[in-house]
């Protein structure tokens, strides 16, 4: 049984990222093997992005104190909203490609995962912590428990409008 939300999304991080190894271990090999591969990814990381921009950060930036007092004027969370944007860019970009068979990605693919390890560290490193800290038992209870119910749901409409 998960007790934290560090636990919880960095499993979340590693389960997409076998996903992700997959797709590139088949794509000159089985390219719809490889497309299957890369829509599970694609539909999962948009996923744990609803997840933290919608649960997550609602609840650190509820307590607006926690912001306050962090390092400097910048907005950690900004920050990371912002990578999502580009992430959820990125994941557009080659889906359109492999969808025409178009498998030459690999350009792409790189941009991506050198954005998404960064944007993981310092997640894993830092705001999942930090969330875990400022919450109070109770709260990451509650947190624990939306994240689940959202698991479940069939998204496939949600993130592809
Ligand atoms: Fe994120």
């Amino acid at each position: 049984m998960i007790h934290r939300i560090t636990e919880f999304m960095s499993e979340d991080h590693d389960r997409l990222h076998a996903i992700f190894l997959g797709f590139q271990n088949s794509k000159y090999i089985d390219p719809n093997i490889a497309n299957k591969l890369f829509y599970d990814f694609k539909i999962g990381l948009q996923r744990h992005i609803i997840w933290e921009e919608e649960i997550l950060f609602n609840y650190l930036e509820d307590k607006k104190k926690a912001l306050k007092s962090s390092a400097s004027n910048s907005n950690p969370i900004a920050l990371l909203r912002m990578h999502h944007t580009q992430i959820k860019d990125y994941l557009d970009k080659i889906h359109k490609k492999l969808e025409n068979m178009d498998m030459d990605t690999d350009q792409l693919e790189s941009w991506l995962m050198e954005l998404l390890d960064e944007h993981n560290i310092q997640e894993e490193e830092t705001i999942y912590p930090w969330i875990d800290e400022e919450l109070s038992e109770r709260e990451v209870e509650e947190a624990l428990r939306e994240l689940t119910i959202f698991q479940k749901k069939n998204i496939t409409n949600v993130v592809n409008n």
